[in-house]
């Protein structure tokens, strides 16, 4: 069975709300699923299988204190992740202006300069129209499983 882990950061569990909210689509579709709480760069999904970052934004465009032992290990290793398929789920507030959804446009970037292949686009949850961010995340899931062809069950 191909693996899916979802890697989160979040400061008050928003981002973890979703990623438990959007794991059984996954199981239904095939996959071994886990969600690393406290990521490392160890809990990159292995070659073949797919990552989901389920990403909040805190301070002014920052990371979650938790995520950042996650990208600290991106810069010092530089690794190369060109193997790594992703997604990003990125929860943040407009109201915060041009830092909306902040880390996870830089982790995009991050990744994207590993040499990481990102399926599809990023979806960002605007905490200013969605009261729920999984009234968001799982109908998008939902598509994104169908239109990057995820399924394997
Ligand atoms: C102190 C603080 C700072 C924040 N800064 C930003 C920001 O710079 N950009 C943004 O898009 N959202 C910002 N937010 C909004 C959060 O990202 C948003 O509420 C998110 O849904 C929180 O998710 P979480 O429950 O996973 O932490 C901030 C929220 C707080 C409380």
């Amino acid at each position: 069975m191909p693996k899916l882990n979802i890697l989160v950061g979040t400061m008050y569990g928003g981002a973890l709300d979703v990623a438990e909210q959007v794991k059984p689509l996954f199981e239904q579709a095939g996959y071994q699923v886990d969600i690393a709480e406290q990521p490392t760069l160890e809990d990159l999904t292995d070659q073949g299988g797919v990552t989901l970052f389920c990403v909040s934004t805190t301070g002014s465009g920052d990371f979650p204190g938790n995520f950042v032992p996650f990208v600290r290990g991106l810069r010092d290793k530089s690794p190369s992740l060109t193997t790594l398929r992703y997604g990003i789920i990125a929860l943040g507030d407009s109201s915060y202006g041009e830092t909306f959804c902040g880390a996870g446009r830089t982790l995009d970037a991050l990744l994207e300069e590993y040499g990481a292949v990102r399926l599809g686009e990023r979806l960002e949850i605007d905490a200013m129209e969605t009261f729920m961010a999984d009234d968001a995340a799982l109908p998008w899931v939902e598509e994104w499983i169908e239109s990057q062809q995820l399924k394997v069950a």
